[in-house]
């Protein structure tokens, strides 16, 4: 890992009381209140109250099975909580489908990538994109408005991977970049949207060294840019390196919270560690995750095509359309 990222700037004061869970933001662009969701008799996710401060960059951190990639796909529409509600920039999200989710500006990247493999990386970057013209009946008849905004996606698409170092590999096929490049490409492929706030689970998970150096400037730049950043990652250097604020989940609640300098060193998050990593401290974890060859073949191409349909259908309704639902990740 990088010793230091120059560009880092200080974090900005965030929350007005003592940093206890569930501690109330200056700014919060997402307030959670008693989001629960479980599976048979397991409580995967139980968060009594979170807020997450704008403009900032949190990570959300704790042992295996936590619940966090659970958290995750219950505040962006891809599971369904037991109960619980949240609201994002003032807009009330729960139960909202991740369609909806993601063209309020709330994207996010998933812990195993899902790039279409038998997509080129451009294709894969259209897919990203908000609204395409030639999906509007509208919008499709005024041709020349259309090739207009048609080009407009790709020029903001071929400018996003320049910025990725993508580029180059526009026309290839996205099965054939590596586990990192294709992490790029996702979280490249979140920006197309435009989104006012970004959640990478695990970015560096499977990222060759090479490329964490850059992937950890590109998060610095999502926030130099204006957006907000939720993180979940297992890497505590890189935590330590651009995270403004920690939130650390166990056993589904939210157990600490604070600066990273702090939060290290609180005896519930070595506790919460501990517990499940008996012989690490919290300075070596490294916790990065091998992404199985062939794992995002057929299951989560299905995913991702099923949400894309689900897209579709949004854009032309049939009269049960309002019954599709984008499919529960990891299901
Ligand atoms: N679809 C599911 N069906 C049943 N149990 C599930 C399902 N998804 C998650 N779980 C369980 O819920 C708990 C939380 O899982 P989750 O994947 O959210 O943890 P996590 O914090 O993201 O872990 P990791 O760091 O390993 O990615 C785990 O015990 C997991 O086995
Ligand atoms: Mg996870």
């Amino acid at each position: 890992m990088p010793s230091s990222v120059s560009n880092r700037t200080p974090p900005a004061e965030l929350v007005a009381g003592p940093a206890v869970p569930g501690v109330a933001k200056i700014d919060p662009i997402l307030i959670a209140d008693k989001v629960s969701r479980h599976f048979g008799g397991l409580m995967a996710v139980e968060v009594d109250h979170l807020e997450i401060p704008r403009g900032a960059i949190t990570a959300l951190i704790g042992p295996n099975g936590a619940g966090k990639t659970t958290f995750f796909n219950l505040l962006t529409g891809f599971d369904k909580p037991n109960t619980g509600t949240w609201n994002f920039g003032g807009k009330n999200l729960a139960r909202m489908p991740a369609f909806r989710v993601s063209r309020l500006g709330m994207v996010r990247t998933f812990q195993l990538t899902k790039a279409l493999g038998r997509l080129t990386v451009l294709e894969n970057m259209l897919l990203g994109a908000k609204e395409q013209g030639g999906e509007n009946l509208f919008v499709a008849l005024i041709r020349p408005f259309w090739r207009k905004r048609e080009d407009a996606i790709t020029e903001r698409a071929m400018s996003l991977l320049a910025k990725f170092k993508l580029d180059t590999k526009s026309e290839d096929y996205a099965a054939s970049l590596s586990g990192g490049q294709r992490k790029l490409l996702e979280m490249a492929r979140a920006l197309m949207s435009e989104p006012q706030m970004v959640m990478l689970d695990e970015p560096m998970a499977g990222v060759n060294p090479a490329l964490t150096q850059s992937l950890l400037h590109h998060i610095l730049d999502l926030k130099a840019e204006g957006m907000t950043v939720l993180f979940v990652e297992h890497d505590m250097h890189m935590v330590n390196e651009i995270a403004d604020w920690v939130i650390v989940m166990a056993e589904g609640r939210i157990v600490a919270e604070g600066p990273p300098g702090v939060v290290m060193n609180d005896p519930a998050v070595i506790d919460a560690y501990l517990g499940a990593h008996h012989d690490t401290d919290l300075g070596t974890l490294t916790g990065q995750m091998e992404i199985a060859e062939g794992m995002e073949s057929a299951l989560v191409r299905g995913e991702i095509e099923h949400e894309i349909e689900v897209d579709l259908a949004a854009e032309h309704p049939t009269p049960d359309a309002g019954m599709t639902e984008a499919k529960v990740d990891g299901k």
